[in-house]
């Protein structure tokens, strides 16, 4: 016989990997059944589960045939989030990620392209919007440059916008919405009030994560979207050279500024991987940037991606290298990135959902 109260025993002191505390003290053990010899375990935790799952689900496994050894297993888990219906936009998207950088070229659409596709192999959905309207990028990383953008018309005249797909990800562009002319004669703060509006026509649906590639530079159109947005936080991209230390410092200030919180410092172009030799690396710009300047501006630093070929071919190519199998490292490089960056995601919602529900209006 089966024993209910053994079974929530054993796993009782099991600990979610993020927030390192059990499940008993989360409160997140909401039912157990059992049937002949099979036990199914209902579990609440704290959203996005997506990049945890697979570890949960393996440690109550390993926890429950412990002590019954022919057993059938069941995780079923379902999302604690806080309440989204206090915004103005995006009240579908839970967890909204911009990724920035003082300076223009360092890879921060890059990042942002391998970051949504990783996300997304978890199975969470996912959507990137590409803020950049002079030079979208993302239509091209994800092979949707030559699509047209589906805007429809209302009953009540407004207009809608609907994203592309790709690989099961969406996609949009400030500059898909905006004729070219409007790009060319809106400018400045007038652009900012521009996009906050566009943002309440893209109808994205439900998504886990929105990441949000943000156009380079801190000046008044950064400033304004970050206001504007419920961003969960910013993710800051640069590369190892000394001179872009001043451009993060100005990204982390204007963020903090608007009270988004810094999820991490990424450094990209860390060093060159040769494909004919793939065990040697070659710091090109100098070594340890990246992590000099978080300890400094003490924020978290989140890793360094290495200069690849592979990368640029598969940027220009339509397909976010972290989707291609062929592609080893760089792969694994921006499946750690984004595991990293879904830990402060979920430390942070965590944090919110303590929060007495009087002050849920942090964002
Ligand atoms: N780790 C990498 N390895 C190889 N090529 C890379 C890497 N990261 C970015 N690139 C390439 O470098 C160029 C610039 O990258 P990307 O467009 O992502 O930068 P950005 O910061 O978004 O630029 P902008 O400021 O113009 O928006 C692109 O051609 C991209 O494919
Ligand atoms: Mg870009």
């Amino acid at each position: 016989m089966i024993d209910k109260v053994e079974i929530v025993n054993a796993i009782a002191n099991i600990e979610d990997p993020d927030l390192k505390k059990s499940l008993i003290e989360l409160n997140a053990i909401k039912d157990v059944t059992i049937e002949n010899s099979s036990v199914k375990i209902y579990l609440e935790l704290v959203q996005p589960v997506f990049t945890v799952y697979e570890e949960i689900t393996r440690r109550i496994n390993d926890a429950i045939t412990q002590i019954y050894s022919d057993i059938e297993v069941e995780v079923n888990i379902t999302e604690r989030m806080y309440d989204l219906s206090k915004r103005k936009v995006l009240k579908k998207v839970k967890n909204i990620v911009a990724v920035a950088s003082g300076k223009g070229g360092v890879g921060k659409s890059s990042v942002a392209a391998n970051l949504a596709a990783a996300f997304s192999l978890t199975g969470a959905r996912v959507g990137v919007l590409d803020g950049d309207v002079y030079g979208p990028s993302q239509p091209t990383m994800f092979g949707l440059s030559e699509q047209p953008f589906e805007v429809v018309e209302m009953p009540d005249g407004t207009t809608m916008a609907f994203p592309l797909e790709k690989y099961g990800i969406k996609v949009a562009s400030m500059g898909m919405i905006l004729q070219k002319n409007e790009a060319a004669i809106v400018r400045g703060p007038l652009l900012a009030g521009y996009f906050s509006m566009l943002f309440e026509q893209i109808e994205w649906g439900e998504l886990d994560y929105l990441i949000f590639d943000l156009p380079p530079g801190t000046g008044d159109v950064q400033l304004t979207l970050t206001q504007k947005i419920p961003l969960t936080g910013a993710v800051i991209v640069t590369t190892p050279q000394e001179i872009a230390v001043a451009d993060v410092r100005r990204s982390i200030a204007m963020f903090r500024k608007v009270n988004v919180e810094i999820l991490g410092v990424v450094e990209n172009m860390s060093y060159f991987i040769p494909p004919d030799d793939p065990n040697k690396k070659y710091y090109i710009f100098g070594e340890g940037g990246g992590r000099k300047v978080s300890e400094e501006l003490n924020v978290d630093f989140l890793g360094e991606i290495p200069f690849e070929i592979l990368t640029r071919e598969s940027n220009d190519s339509g397909m976010p290298v972290v989707l291609r199998e062929d592609a080893g490292t760089q792969r694994q490089v921006f499946l750690n990135l984004a595991h990293k960056i879904n830990t402060k995601i979920r430390l942070r919602n965590f944090k919110i959902l303590q929060l007495p529900v009087m002050k849920i209006s942090l964002e």
